[in-house]
């Protein structure tokens, strides 16, 4: 600037636009001419000219000790930097204390982690029935090892593709079925979503996501990507139902901050909130893609996990049903909530869009299940007595620890959010907190975990702008562990109303 700037001013008025950049030009030109002959010439093998012997290089490059390490790239130093928000720094302090009602009855009572341990007897026998001869095949025959031990295609078995389709269109009720070829397999929902993620955005670019949202989410899809995400509030006035005119405005904020926003980002039902989506939401919220020209994810993961009489409806549904660009939806989906099984890492990229899938396809080499569990799995999700019992008995436990949970808490005087489904309590406490704000909320937080010994989620990790909320999970409970928590929670609200 400080070059040119000057030129321009001498050469202006004298129909300078070519001499303006004529005379910077030449220049830079003469520059470069004048480094190129004063850079030292480098000895034609390419050693430096003048060589170093070797064993004295070698302390001259490394005196023992007092060399600096090697660095981490300025990435990874961001991530290792970051400190943990409660959302997991709770969950750490809960699992070196972990509750037990015989073995450690003072131990950390979590709330926090999204496991449903309601069924997981189901699972076992199951697996105690029919691991061996799903892995092994038929144990009369020689174990075919080629289908185990070789390298299988990065985006999962067609056979398990096929079953897959099966049990979404099973988990729905029936309402919609899935093309196995939309589907990309991955180790769980979470490369799902960042796959997708690196495919529809450019470090940069930003996702609108209705908040209350899954902490996971600021990990999964900003962490590696770039992407940005922005919150759109819902409110508790409205049952934190989402508005799209909140969205709209969330949309042109960005657009004035030059933020390009490539897609939004819904999770039905919603974690950590338990509601669904209407079908005239999702209507709207196809329109507002639609018109914006941008994409729509919506991560259905919880969809089989229904406790209400509510239907849940899937975009998938909406968009086969009528006419909308399809290319444009994605669907995320796994086997970690509604299946109990986040310890098989079995996730669901389904798309409608050709390009989408091909990039997907190529980058689940990074992401990919092995071909052992995807072969049990070929089987379980195959055995439809089996689904449609476990599905059955799933929605019948989820439903009555969800009555006795939030009973509980009613009891306290602690209201929830009306919610239908996923394996939470979005529970308002914010008459116990001491300031109406994030810290009066992390101090209540805080309370709960090192006092009371549970260990919930803050509603700021949500991104919540209400203070005083917290998500409760209530799967990984048993029973008779309710009237623990419940009052354990007590206990803390109590001295909370002596403080105020
Ligand atoms: C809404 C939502 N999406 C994705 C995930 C991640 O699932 P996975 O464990 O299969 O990666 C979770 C897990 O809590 C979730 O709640
Ligand atoms: C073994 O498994 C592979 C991969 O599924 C299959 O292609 C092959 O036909 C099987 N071989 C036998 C003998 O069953
Ligand atoms: C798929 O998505 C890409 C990226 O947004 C877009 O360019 C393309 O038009 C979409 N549709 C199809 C059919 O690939």
């Amino acid at each position: 600037m400080r070059v040119i700037v000057p030129l321009q001013g001498v050469v202006q008025g004298r129909g300078g636009l070519v001499l303006g950049s004529v005379i910077p030009c030449a220049l830079f030109y003469l520059l470069q001419l004048y480094l190129k002959r004063h850079r030292p010439r480098p000895s034609p093998s390419g050693e430096p000219s003048v060589p170093i012997p070797r064993t004295q290089s070698r302390s001259l490059l490394s005196p023992r000790g007092s060399s600096a390490p090697a660095s981490a790239s300025s990435r990874a130093s961001a991530v290792a930097r970051a400190p943990d928000s409660p959302y997991y720094s709770g969950y750490q302090e809960c699992s070196m204390d972990a509750y037990h009602p015989v073995s450690n009855p003072e131990g950390v009572i979590q709330l926090g982690l999204a496991e449903n341990q309601l069924t997981l007897d189901l699972v076992r026998d199951w697996l105690e029935r029919n691991m061996k001869e799903s892995l092994l095949g038929n144990l009369h025959d020689e174990l075919n090892i080629s289908g185990l031990a070789t390298y299988q295609p990065y985006d999962g078995l067609m056979d398990l593709k096929i079953a897959m389709a099966g049990f979404m269109c099973q988990v729905m009720q029936g309402s919609v079925s899935f093309n196995p070829s939309q589907i990309i397999l991955t180790s769980g929902a979470t490369p799902a979503i960042e796959t997708l993620s690196f495919c529809l955005a450019d470090p940069g670019n930003a996702f609108l996501i209705p908040s209350p949202y899954y902490p996971g989410f600021d990990r999964d899809i900003k962490l590696r990507t770039g992407i940005e995400l922005i919150p759109v509030p819902c409110r508790s006035t409205d049952g934190f139902s989402l508005s799209i005119a909140a969205l709209e405005r969330a949309y042109t904020q960005a657009k004035k901050r030059g933020v390009k926003v490539r897609a939004v980002l819904v999770s039905n039902p919603s974690n950590p909130v338990g509601n669904l989506l209407s079908r005239e939401t999702l209507y709207d919220l196809l329109d507002f893609v639609t018109e914006k020209n941008i994409h729509l994810i919506s991560d259905e993961i919880y969809a089989g996990s229904i406790y209400e009489n509510t239907k849940f409806v899937s975009v998938a549904e909406v968009v086969e049903a009528e006419d909308f660009d399809r290319s444009r939806v994605h669907i995320i989906y796994g086997l970690s909530k509604d299946l109990a099984l986040p310890g098989f890492r079995v996730g669901v990229l389904y798309s409608y869009n050709e390009t989408i899938l091909v990039a997907a396809k190529k980058l689940a080499r990074f992401s990919s299940i092995s071909a052992p569990t995807q072969r049990l799995l070929v089987s379980m999700l195959s055995d439809v007595n089996f689904i449609t019992e476990y599905i059955e008995i799933n929605r019948v436990r989820l439903r009555k620890m969800y009555a006795l949970f939030v009973d509980g808490l009613k009891q306290l005087g602690i209201e929830c959010a009306s919610s239908s489904g996923g394996f939470y309590c979005w529970a308002d406490m914010s008459k116990y907190i001491r300031s109406y704000s994030e810290k009066g909320e992390l101090e209540l937080w805080d309370k709960l975990l090192n006092v009371a010994k549970i260990n919930v989620t803050p509603g700021s990790s949500c991104h919540c702008i209400e203070p005083g909320w917290f998500r409760c999970c209530f799967t990984t409970l048993s029973e008779r562990d309710i009237p623990v928590v419940i009052g354990r929670i007590r206990s803390v609200i109590e001295s909370c109303k002596v403080n105020h």
